[in-house]
């Protein structure tokens, strides 16, 4: 997580909160801001971005359905009010979201888990469970200024940490139920067809019988144009009264396009590997809270050109970006100025006030066109 390194003066509006027993707050790391006058509204939206105060599982049926999750919630780390002391309880604290998204997830939403290496490690099997599959752990190295001063090399038993996890996981595709990979030879044998002549339907030597029709791990996505020939073949020459195949209604059979939204959307910039070297946030994208003198207000918020990143690589303009642990919103500020739509919760009052602020901030500097 980001780590406020410069602590600044107080403002007048806050008032530093005390350390409490209570085990899940990061009060006891006493570095809390809270703020006493109250949020002007508890949602706001412009049509393109939508924040609304309180647990994201109330609000996640209000949403539209994602392209894109970014999840940056607990770390079991006491990072924020309601974090979980450590990793053990996180699977706990996770698994009810982990199943709202999916059962509001296309096919092709892909979801950024952001987290601490043993929080992740703890959370996959709940994400496996729930039908999310691993693609790519990326590194976030903040690099060794994010230590420099702080660690006594003399007592400590590890060797520092300055990083975090960037988890990219996609949907499994299925039809009702299973792997689309069941379906595919499933629909092809109803043709009554022999399995060889998927080849020719597809005009490829021996790929659809050897990847596209595999029951296996050598089941390969195959492009949605190869798709479309297969489709096209099978109700042309198939069994008329088993048309149509490859319809997921009964009544049409899908297309290349409907092929394209079983399978989640990347495109990975030029030169970029899974190791992003940054430093932790800090300057003028760090939100105060006294406009630039103050003290940091989230220890945990987020650098834009990360969120952008993992934004920009894996949706389109128009697209939906969901952020249910939002803190000062910095997806869903990526998002704007990218040109997504996004939706975004924050449970604790002072963050969700500061994050307000910040997106009607961002939306007066950026208005819809
Ligand atoms: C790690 S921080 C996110 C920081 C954020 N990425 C940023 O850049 O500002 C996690 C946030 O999730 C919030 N949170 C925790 N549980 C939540 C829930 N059930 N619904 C909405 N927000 C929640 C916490 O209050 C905290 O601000």
């Amino acid at each position: 997580m980001t780590e406020s390194l410069d602590p600044a003066p107080e403002s007048p509006v806050e008032e530093k909160t005390r350390a409490r027993s209570t085990p899940t707050s990061t009060v006891g790391r006493g570095k809390a801001i809270k703020r006493a006058d109250l949020p002007e509204a508890d949602q706001w939206s412009d049509g393109q971005t939508t924040v609304m105060f309180g647990d994201s599982l109330d609000h996640y049926a209000a949403w539209d359905a994602p392209d894109c999750i970014v999840s940056d919630g607990a770390y079991g780390v006491l990072g924020f009010e309601g974090d979980t002391s450590d990793h053990t309880g996180m699977p706990e604290w996770y698994e009810p979201h982990i199943a709202a998204w999916s059962a509001r997830a296309k096919g092709s939403t892909m979801l950024w888990f952001w987290n601490s290496e043993i929080g992740w490690a703890t959370v996959h099997p709940v994400l496996e469970k729930h039908g999310w599959r691993y693609v790519n752990a990326n590194i976030w190295d903040k690099g060794i200024g994010h230590i420099a001063g702080n660690v006594n090399t003399k007592k400590i038993r590890r060797f520092p940490v300055v990083s975090e996890v960037c988890v990219q996981y996609v949907r499994e595709p299925r039809v009702k139920g299973r792997h689309i990979k069941f379906w595919l030879l499933e629909e092809w044998k109803r043709t009554g067809l022999p399995v060889r002549e998927s080849n020719k339907a597809c005009g490829v030597a021996d790929a659809a019988t050897r990847k596209y029709l595999d029951q296996g791990h050598l089941w390969y996505w195959m492009p949605a144009e190869k798709f479309q020939m297969l489709v096209d073949y099978a109700n042309t020459h198939g069994i008329p009264e088993g048309r149509p195949y490859f319809s997921q209604d009964g009544v049409r059979p899908m297309t290349s396009a409907d092929w394209e939204e079983t399978r989640s959307h990347f495109e990975c910039p030029h030169g970029m590997t899974n190791v992003w070297s940054r430093p932790a946030l800090r300057g003028a994208e760090r939100i105060k809270t006294n406009g630039a003198s103050g003290r940091a207000v989230h220890l945990n918020q987020k650098p834009l050109d990360l969120m952008t990143r993992t934004i920009e690589a894996t949706t389109r303009p128009g697209e939906v970006v969901w952020e249910p642990f939002g803190g000062l919103f910095s997806a869903s500020v990526a998002a704007r100025r990218l040109g997504r739509r996004s939706f975004s919760g924050e449970i604790d009052p002072t963050y969700f006030h500061y994050g307000l602020e910040r997106i009607i901030r961002e939306a007066g500097q950026r208005p819809l066109l």
